[in-house]
């Protein structure tokens, strides 16, 4: 599926930006699903998206400057409010007025749990509820805001492949001795899933032991993820002593090679017993494990699940439900799965 093809895409809300970057009162790039678009703050702190392209000359409104609520074009000086008209051409004579058709499209952005959300067309369903945000005893650790060369739905599907841990994540918590993984339990709900699966893992050294709370060589990671579709997750893991590190990653389309990959926790635990340094150093191994691997993967996922272009086996099941639900959501909006062209 190439996500930038899929107009039904652009209904869903994606994290495009920490908030803090947007607060330094400039306009900010960022492609969304292959759209440039260009990103403000206001000192109201009102968040403010158009399509970065002025439409006087086409240049980047990036490029300008943020005066009051609007945007300045940083060629000519024409001003844009957030709703995208045109209010001042500074070149025209005061009497004059700024013709209504001069205009830029704007789209809807949000600021959710430290993060910018934008949705480029009407939402089909609202940005993700996530249970443990501002829960009291939890604390969030911002983790990764980066660039992966990868389709996102891989990384969507990665997330729920119990069966990859063993290997991929040979070198920190995997045993490659133990490949076979617990059947999860599935339970599909609309514009979405969610998966249930308990495992033994190995806690291999005191850096892991001390970012888990784990005291032998071994424990178990009670785990529920939850598939938003179509590119985030939320993973609940417990640990016996009652810790939990809730993970979210979000895999946002710049187009369909590249993912901004944005990732955060939530954890029950405090700065004093583990540091956010900490937190972030472990996953930061497993993650980084997890890109190698998925970079090296086509980034055009087919939905099709039996024509032959990939192989299965039962430990891909819930990636699988994603295709299919992808694939469901597409028909039930007229559209047909668009793919690479291929010599
Ligand atoms: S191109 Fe933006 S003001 Fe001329
Ligand atoms: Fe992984």
């Amino acid at each position: 599926m190439l996500s930038t093809q899929q107009p039904i895409l652009r209904r869903f809300w994606y994290p495009v930006m920490p908030a803090t970057q947007l607060a330094d009162g400039k306009p900010h790039a960022f492609t969304l699903l292959g759209e440039a678009i260009v990103l403000w703050q206001s000192a109201e702190g009102g968040v403010h998206c158009l399509k970065d392209r002025c439409c006087h000359r086409t240049a980047k409104l990036s490029l300008g400057f943020v005066e009051g609520d609007r945007i300045v074009c940083g060629y000519h000086g024409w001003t844009f409010e957030g709703g995208g008209a045109c209010v001042r051409i500074p070149q025209l004579a005061a009497d004059r007025a700024v013709p209504a058709n001069y205009c830029v499209p704007a789209y809807r952005a949000a600021l959710r749990y430290g993060y910018v959300w934008v949705a480029l067309g009407e939402p089909l369903i609202d940005i993700p509820e996530l249970p443990e945000a501002g829960r009291p005893g939890y604390r969030q650790v911002d983790q990764f805001y980066e660039v992966w060369k990868i389709g996102a739905l891989r990384l969507m599907e990665n997330s729920f492949d119990a069966a990859h841990i063993a290997y991929v994540h040979r070198g920190t918590f995997g045993n490659m001795r133990r490949p076979e993984v617990a059947a999860p339990e599935i339970e599909a709900h609309p514009y979405g899933l969610t998966m249930r699966v308990s495992s033994r893992v190995v806690v291999r050294d005191d850096e892991a032991r001390h970012a888990v709370g784990a005291e032998g060589g071994e424990t178990t990671r009670d785990m529920e993820s939850v598939w938003f579709m179509p590119f985030v997750r939320r993973s609940r893991i417990r640990y016996p002593h009652g810790l939990e590190h809730v993970i979210i990653t979000c895999a946002t389309p710049i187009d369909d090679q590249q993912s901004m990959v944005v990732q955060w926790a939530y954890r029950n635990d405090t700065e004093a017993d583990v540091s956010s340094a900490d937190v972030i150093a472990f996953d930061r191994e497993i993650t980084l494990e997890d890109k190698l691997i998925l970079e090296s993967c086509e980034a055009d996922v087919p939905l099709a699940v039996v024509d032959g272009e990939e192989m299965h086996m039962p430990t891909d099941r819930p990636g699988l439900a994603m295709r299919r639900a992808l694939k469901a959501l597409l028909e039930a909006h007229g559209e047909t799965e668009q793919r690479l062209v291929r010599a």
